[in-house]
């Protein structure tokens, strides 16, 4: 067989990653966009010894879990790499990845560990209450969207399938706007240009905060756009600027300045009210991020009483939830706006028992444990890289009995789950939670215990 071949293929499954698998004559083939049960014509895009990966030319016989068979591809379905698939289908699919990598990676006897069934979404769309796209120039209009796949050209899509309503609607009238304003378009490869991303963040209120991401400096147009985005949209409650002067492919840049309305936006979770300033992590799906904390705080043996460590707090969501019966909190997080954003939503919800802790995670948490602090229980919620090795080494040092560990990356979660395991704790317990319905991405929730 030789690249640019098109072969009949059967999916199989589904493998982490979310690509689909089949065979051909005993080289396993993997294929983006496919569906397990699809029958597939497939153009052989690469080729290793012990496998290969192809594009899908056509569907012969779709699989009966795959929704509007006449879509194909990734920019079909709005670069939702799960759209195609039955909603519930995805769910038991996610499940099989997370068991997947547990074993493979993490080492797990799976009849060892409770590996509940994936926790779904009521609404599988508009559930992104952040949205960052893209600018560029088509046939001499601005446009905004996504990048194809392993590629920097964008496409569009007119109302994104898993953005708020309201952020839709703010994208499509900015670019009107830009458009007539005749502003110049970043250009990644010369390094010029002015737009480069709009970013829009969005509540269960209905409110909006739009961040103008750019390089060079703030002129009267780009003013102009702005103020008349800002008047014309009550729901817009804040706007802000964000200089980018750099070659990077980070969003926001280096300077965010205020230029209409609140410095911030509100969300409201367990009764809380949480400020979101441009550069505070927030949970992008409200609705799933209310499960996964329920879900997370199950976990802990008891909250009433104890000394519990939020470590990779953002704006220190969780910390605020378990305040409301534990002692004390430490909430370390390495952002600055975040803390900060955390510190003024204690002070504002009247919450005195969390300390703040602005700082890496991988040395404010191992200055805690050394200098002595007591602690009853860790909740970890890292980004994508997972937890940093020296702390999972210094709890062996500790009698830390309980952490309970949320992940949004499996693999690295079953990692750490392999160092946690070498060093006493076992896991007990894991539920993957959907955060990202119509994504192949899935979030976890582990429960550790020492013994
Ligand atoms: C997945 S978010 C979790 C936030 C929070 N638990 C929530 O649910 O909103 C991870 C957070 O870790 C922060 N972070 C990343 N690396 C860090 C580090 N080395 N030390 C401390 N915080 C870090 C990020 O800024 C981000 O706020």
């Amino acid at each position: 067989m030789k690249k640019g071949n098109l072969i009949k293929l059967k999916i199989e499954k589904i493998i982490f990653g979310g690509e689909g698998l089949g065979y051909h004559e005993d080289l396993a083939i993997f294929v983006p966009m496919s569906v397990p049960g699809d029958i597939l014509e497939v153009e052989i895009i690469s080729l290793k010894k012990s496998y290969g990966r192809g594009l899908i030319k056509s569907i012969i016989t779709p699989s009966e879990d795959r929704i509007s068979p006449e879509k194909i591809s990734f920019e079909d379905h709005h670069g939702c790499d799960f759209a195609m698939i039955n909603y519930e289908k995805q769910l038991e699919y996610k499940k099989t990845m997370v068991e997947d990598v547990l074993s493979r990676v993490g080492k797990i006897n799976l009849e060892e560990v409770k590996i509940a069934k994936t926790l779904g979404a009521e609404n599988p769309y508009n559930y992104r209450n952040k949205v960052v796209e893209p600018f560029a120039r088509k046939k001499g209009k601005i446009i905004s969207g996504f990048f194809k796949r392993r590629s920097h050209d964008v496409f569009e899509v007119e109302e994104n399938i898993l953005q708020s309503k309201l952020s839709n609607e703010i994208i499509v009238r900015i670019k009107e706007l830009l458009n007539e304003a005749k502003l110049s378009v970043y250009n990644e490869k010369a390094h010029k240009g002015i737009l480069r991303h709009i970013m829009v963040r969005t509540t269960s209120f209905g409110e909006a905060m739009v961040v103008l991401i750019m390089k060079g400096k703030i002129d009267d147009k780009i003013k102009g756009v702005l103020e008349t985005l800002y008047e014309e949209n009550s729901k817009i409650k804040s706007v802000y600027v964000s200089i980018n002067s750099k070659r990077t492919n980070f969003a926001l840049g280096e300077k965010n300045i205020h230029l209409l309305g609140d410095t911030f936006i509100q969300e409201e979770l367990n009764g809380i009210k949480f400020n979101i300033s441009p550069t505070s992590f927030f949970q992008i799906n409200i609705d799933q991020t209310k499960k996964l904390y329920e879900t997370a705080l199950s976990y802990f043996d008891g909250i009433k009483d104890k000394v519990i460590v939020d470590a990779y707090s953002g704006t220190g969501t969780i910390a605020m939830i378990l305040s409301k019966e534990a002692k004390e909190i430490y909430a370390i997080e390495m952002i600055q706006s975040a803390t900060r954003d955390g510190q003024r939503t204690s002070k504002e919800n009247n919450i005195e028992n969390i300390k703040f802790i602005n700082g890496k995670a991988e040395e404010k948490l191992v200055e805690l444990i050394e200098n002595g602090t007591h602690i009853d229980s860790i909740i970890f919620d890292p980004p994508r890289k997972g937890i940093a090795e020296n702390i999972l080494q210094k709890l062996s040092e500790t009698t830390i009995s309980e952490v309970v560990y949320i992940s949004c990356n499996p693999s690295t979660f079953a990692r750490d789950t392999q160092i946690l395991e070498s060093i006493g704790y076992k896991l007990r317990e894991v539920s993957p939670v959907d955060m990202f319905p119509n994504t192949s991405h899935i979030e976890v929730v582990g429960k550790f215990v020492k013994l």
